[in-house]
């Protein structure tokens, strides 16, 4: 944890497989799997905390007084469409997670998200939520995804990205200071159109081919 409930993995695989990301010559098929590979990497670390309870399992040898997962389920929420490409990833360490979608896109003139699709797991308010998206830029998106979640009563949210901007991270910390962040990495700031600076350009598109 750097601060306020903001955590930036500096495991060397993700670190090296981030820097792989970013490069501009990685085609859409090596940057798919490396978006995959981070994000199972993350979830490792992002359920580090999860609570645990002793189960008795009787081994060919003998009983064995042992720990298996306990409380809450977790339910995934990529937001559409660049987080998709995070939630495989999670789900080959998480193979019980159910899944919701959320559909945000930036309007390119305002900046502001706007949404265009929800599904919810039906007792998503009864499971930890853990949004993924690979881009926290102006924070915009993130801000919208967990505003809806709480209008819907769900309280135990974590957000979860591969690179961040400052101002993305102070932008969220204030409207919600109670989601812990997760992410690979923390870059310098927004350049004017609001991409994220080294960042690794346009997450949706170069993870889909579509520019
Ligand atoms: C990208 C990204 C985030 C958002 C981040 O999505 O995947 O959702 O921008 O920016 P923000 O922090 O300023 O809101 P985009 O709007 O490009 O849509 P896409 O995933 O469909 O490409
Ligand atoms: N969305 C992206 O995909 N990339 C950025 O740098 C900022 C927002």
């Amino acid at each position: 944890m750097i601060k306020d409930n903001v955590f930036i993995f500096d495991h060397p695989l993700i670190q090296h497989k981030i820097s792989l990301m970013r490069d501009k010559r990685t085609t859409t098929k090596e940057f798919r799997e490396l978006v995959s590979e981070v994000s199972m990497l993350m979830a490792y670390e992002v359920t580090r905390n999860l609570p645990l309870k002793e189960i008795e399992v009787e081994t060919p040898i003998a009983t064995a007084k042992t720990w298996v997962l306990a409380g809450k389920k977790l339910a995934l929420l990529p937001i559409l469409r660049a987080g998709l490409g995070m939630v495989d990833g999670m789900l080959s360490l998480l193979p019980m997670a159910k899944v919701g979608h959320i559909g945000l896109y930036r309007d390119p003139q305002t900046l502001e998200p706007v949404e265009y699709y929800c599904k919810l797991p039906e007792d998503a308010e009864e499971r930890d939520i853990v949004i993924l998206d690979p881009m926290l830029a102006t924070g915009g998106s993130a801000v919208a995804a967990i505003a809806f979640l709480k209008s819907k009563g769900i309280r135990n949210i974590q957000f979860m990205c591969l690179i961040a901007a400052p101002e993305g991270i102070e932008r969220l910390r204030r409207d919600h200071s109670d989601v812990p962040i997760f992410c690979a990495a923390l870059d310098q700031c927004l350049n004017d159109q609001a991409y994220i600076v080294p960042g690794l350009g346009d997450a949706g598109d170069r993870l889909f081919g579509t520019k």
